[in-house]
């Protein structure tokens, strides 16, 4: 069982990620951080509780964190993902109210209240995350280890940019959060561009009509995920769901361990990621290939499933 507090930006993929995990015993989420990403804060924050809400996980409480990156002003993604950041699903605005502290502070006190035992999952552009370790320097070594969806390290033929021709969304939208991050200390597995972009990870028009085939709450809520992605980009990546993954079964996927490199600033590299082959200090964990058939199907035998 992996105690997990994760911080997101749903956001298609996100959400879809959040649904996974609602699906599989070997993860137990205590709590959600929101940050601006995908959408602005305040839409991430709501979407995270609509998605709970309508699975019956009212009991996951939900904190909302920085409306804007440290250095940057927001470029959200709506144009990718619908106008509400869900792809126009017909999920009710929430309820349930929002968790009464900031996003850095509720992250940090779920962290210590099991030292050592918490796995942070972060799925949108790394502000929270870099505020809290800014705050608590021990925070990455009390940490499991930290699993994040980000980057574009040239690995494979996918790992190319996704936000600019060089720079993945997550680290081009906040790369100062970024560096913080990848240089913190933590036990880092970086899932990026050159497996989520893999074909054969990715949802496809065939995999949407057997979801539709199931009338359970998830299914229907992944069909009109999936459907949006497929109707306006051909296929549904499954970014984040992939970084979650690697909670559920690691061997889905190869790695090196390398030192990372974030381009700051505001230049055309911005929020470029390097692997720098020299170093031997601060390594990560870098997915470098990916089972995308095996890692569909575990996907799907989770939704699936009753
Ligand atoms: C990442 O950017 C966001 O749009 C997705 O939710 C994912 O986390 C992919 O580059
Ligand atoms: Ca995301």
């Amino acid at each position: 069982m992996h105690k997990v507090v994760w911080d997101m930006d749903p956001g298609i993929d996100d959400a879809l990620a959040l649904i996974l995990a609602l699906k599989s015993p070997e993860i137990q989420v205590l709590g959600i951080t929101t940050v601006a990403g995908n959408a602005p804060v305040k839409m991430t924050s709501a979407n995270a509780r609509r998605v709970l809400e309508y699975l019956n996980a009212e009991s996951i409480p939900v904190a909302m964190g920085a409306s804007h990156p440290l250095n940057h002003s927001l470029e959200d993604a709506l144009s990718y993902h619908g106008p509400d950041g869900l792809g126009n699903c017909d999920l009710p605005p929430p309820k349930l109210l929002l968790y009464p502290a900031k996003a850095w502070d509720f992250l940090v006190r779920l962290v210590w209240d099991a030292p050592g035992e918490v796995t942070l999952v972060a799925t949108g552009p790394l502000t929270n995350v870099a505020y809290a370790f800014e705050l608590h320097p021990e925070l990455p070594g009390l940490l499991a280890r930290l699993v994040l969806m980000g980057g574009a390290y040239g690995l494979t033929g996918y790992g190319k940019g996704n936000q600019t021709p060089y720079a993945e969304f997550n680290i081009w939208q906040d790369p100062e959060a970024a560096h913080i991050v990848f240089n913190s200390g933590a036990d880092i597995f970086a899932v990026g561009l050159d497996v989520t972009m893999d074909p054969a990870a990715c949802l496809n028009r065939q995999h949407l009509e057997r979801v539709k085939t199931r009338h359970t709450p998830a299914a229907h809520l992944v069909a009109q995920l999936v459907e949006y992605e497929v109707k306006y980009h051909g296929c549904c990546r499954m970014h984040d769901p992939l970084a979650l993954a690697v909670l559920l079964d690691a061997s889905l996927f190869d790695y090196i361990l390398a030192r990372v490199e974030v381009v700051k600033g505001n230049d055309w590299d911005r929020g470029v990621t390097r692997i720098l082959l020299s170093n031997s200090s601060r390594l990560i964990h870098v997915a470098s290939a990916v089972d995308g058939p095996r890692f569909l199907k575990l996907f799907l035998s989770r939704i699936l499933e009753e």
